[in-house]
């Protein structure tokens, strides 16, 4: 096994990553450079990402029987489409992958097993480390991937907070290093991008919601709101908003659009859907920031970092900009604010090869045989 001072006088390294946690069927190879210093250079030679979105679109969620039995068909086929990328077709690939990669949890254990196995079997087969990565730890670290068009050109700084949304997670983590990850705070319900899918489906909308209400929401106008409806105030309600703690919760705000909705005629018009939309994104959105931000200050941070598939969310990235530049500004502060690359928001195996070059940076590779999927993993297993 290749030691941490060794790896540090190579030029760069390779890494094959895999992720298929849930509903995506990813493979991606990353080459870092930079080895020498503690902000890696990360870069992307090709991420492959397979979604199955059409296939649960109409269960409303994913259906994790048919999301295995899928993995199983796609993995084999992506991972080839990935090597084949034009950046390094010429040469022979393994003698240029250093390291293989994958998601090892948590997840839904069927989609992890396919692609822990696959990983497993690549591993035993070219004789390569295997890094496994917790799915939350990729998407933090999909913010210190630096080479796409779209992708922050600062480093996150420590100590910082990031919070964690997707359709799985609502978190809000501190960290004071690299996998150093505390839970400070977290959904006691519903994730927020889980909220967004339910509330979509109850407007009648496609699978998955939080593109969907993205889209609508963003053509909003208040002077075109719907004339039956008297608003004075917000709609809906910011729930734990004012709470001494940095949980959230979001199945009363999902409970209190369905009440809303009780009370409409069937069909919703227009005019009434994408004010919904509107004013249940205001309210998500206004809760994610708020509760950051209490916690920024009270950890005293340098970076916030916002990930997972809601941080591709359009209104949460500009809200989040506006909030923290005022903030800075009334405090004479600078923290810096980190979304990842849009496409790398959601599910996807680049984000699992960034964290596990800096995995591979504090020593932490092993062999196949004592790497097993698991479905619960938590952070902290990471340290
Ligand atoms: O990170 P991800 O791909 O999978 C999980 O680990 O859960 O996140 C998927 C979630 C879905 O709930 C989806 O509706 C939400 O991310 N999402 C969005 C947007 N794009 C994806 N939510 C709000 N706005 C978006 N633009
Ligand atoms: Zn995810």
């Amino acid at each position: 096994m290749k030691t941490t001072q060794t790896i540090k006088n190579k030029k760069f390294l390779r890494i094959l990553a895999i992720e298929t946690s849930c509903d995506e069927t990813s493979a991606a190879i990353a080459e870092i450079k930079n080895l020498s210093s503690n902000n890696l250079d990360i870069n992307i030679i090709s991420n492959i990402v397979s979604s199955q979105i059409k296939l649960h679109a109409k269960y409303g969620g994913v259906f994790p029987e048919l999301a295995s039995r899928e993995h199983v068909k796609n993995i084999l086929p992506v991972i080839e489409e990935c090597l084949n990328s034009q950046a390094i077709k010429k040469t022979n690939l393994f003698d240029s992958i250093d390291y293989i990669a994958v998601t090892q949890g948590p997840g839904l254990i069927g989609s992890l097993l396919v692609g822990v196995e696959a990983a497993k079997t690549l591993s035993f087969v070219f004789n390569k480390p295997l890094i496994p990565v917790h799915h939350v730890a990729g998407h933090i670290y999909a913010n210190f991937i630096n080479s796409l068009p779209d992708s922050s050109n600062i480093y996150p700084q420590f100590p910082l907070i990031a919070l964690v949304v997707s359709g799985g997670h609502t978190s809000l983590i501190y960290m004071k290093n690299h996998f150093h990850f505390e839970v400070i705070g977290e959904t006691l319900d519903d994730a927020a991008g889980e909220a967004y899918d339910k509330v979509a489906s109850m407007l009648g909308l496609s699978y998955p919601g939080g593109p969907v209400i993205d889209n609508i929401a963003s053509k909003y106008k208040s002077s075109k709101a719907d004339k039956t409806i008297k608003q004075t105030a917000n709609l809906f309600p910011r729930p734990l908003l004012n709470q001494n703690n940095f949980n959230f919760s979001f199945s009363g705000l999902k409970t209190s659009v369905l009440y809303f909705l009780k009370k409409q005629n069937k069909p919703f018009k227009k005019s009434l859907v994408s004010q919904v939309c509107f004013e249940f994104q205001e309210a998500v959105t206004d809760v994610l920031i708020i509760k950051t931000l209490k916690a920024a200050k009270k950890y005293h941070v340098s970076s916030i970092i916002v990930c997972g598939g809601v941080s591709a969310n359009r209104r949460l990235r500009d809200k989040f900009q506006e909030k923290v530049t005022r903030y800075n500004k009334k405090n004479n502060i600078n923290i810096y604010l980190h979304f990842p690359a849009r496409s790398l928001s959601t599910d996807n195996a680049a984000m699992i090869a960034a964290a596990a070059s800096y995995q591979i940076l504090a020593g932490k590779t092993h062999t196949w045989y004592n790497i097993n999927a698991n479905a619960n993993q938590s952070l902290s297993s990471m340290h």
